[in-house]
């Protein structure tokens, strides 16, 4: 069998429902638009894990997204979508491609969340775009975008408050969103929720727990990404 797309973290399968695929979870990280490429004994299952929990706080929460079930370890049933070529980032605290951009230090909080758009386009390394970027390149309509910045904006503040109570700080993360192929006007969450797309910093002593250990060669990389899956399991389950 072959898949019927493969990304750099994840793979997709055909299942026997129509309006359904198998999302399965490798065990390889990159980064620097897969310039650096790792591959980590666990970290599909944990992140399979920790996103498979997280999809369903906020499904509870109210947050439409794919996720249908956990098959397995490192799979997961999803809804089949057009996946938007937007991506979705919200900042709490400045950090990554914020503080290049700006050459603000590290750390800094924001008042009001950051909301930004990057356009999914691996060739061109997910370039930021703006709201008239989106309609000129027939990205999302106007109110498709609002619908994104106020969505991603609750998760934020789900994800916020459930993390603190971990014990994490959520810095920044990047979303993505999909048209539902059973009913397009229906736009839902889709990809993951892991600590490759999140920033997250531990609240007493500030170690960062995320994919940014890979980025920056800190070491340690599985054992913060099992660190944060027993946290999140911990105030979940
Ligand atoms: P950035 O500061 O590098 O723009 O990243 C912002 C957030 O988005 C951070 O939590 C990591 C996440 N992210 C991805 O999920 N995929 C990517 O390709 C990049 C560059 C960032």
């Amino acid at each position: 069998m072959t898949p019927l797309y493969e990304g750099k973290s994840k793979r997709l399968w055909t299942t026997e429902n129509p309006h359904t695929l198998r999302m399965e979870f490798k065990n390889d990280a990159t980064a620097f638009n897969g310039q650096k490429k790792v591959s980590f004994e666990n970290k599909g299952r944990f992140n399979n894990a920790i996103s498979t929990l997280i999809y369903g706080l906020l499904e509870q929460r109210g947050v439409p997204t794919h996720f249908v079930r956990q098959i397995d370890d490192t799979n997961v049933e999803v809804k089949k979508v057009d996946i938007l070529m937007v991506e979705v980032i919200v900042r709490n605290l400045s950090a990554g491609s914020y503080c290049k951009r700006t050459g603000i230090e590290e750390g800094r909080p924001f008042s009001r969340p950051i909301v930004e758009f990057s356009y999914k386009s691996d060739e061109l390394g997910d370039p930021l775009i703006n709201d008239d970027y989106i309609r000129e390149m027939g990205l999302a309509t106007a109110d498709d975008l609002s619908f994104l910045r106020q969505s991603a904006l609750k998760v934020n503040d789900i994800l916020t408050e459930f993390f603190a109570k971990c014990g994490l700080k959520l810095v920044d993360f990047k979303l993505e969103f999909g048209r539902l192929l059973e009913d397009p006007s229906r736009i839902v969450l889709a990809d993951e929720i892991s600590p490759d797309g999140c920033r997250l910093w531990d609240l007493k002593t500030g170690e960062k727990m995320d994919k940014d250990r890979f980025r920056r060669d800190l070491g340690n990389v599985m054992e913060a990404y099992e660190e944060v899956l027993g946290r999140v399991k911990q105030n979940l389950l």
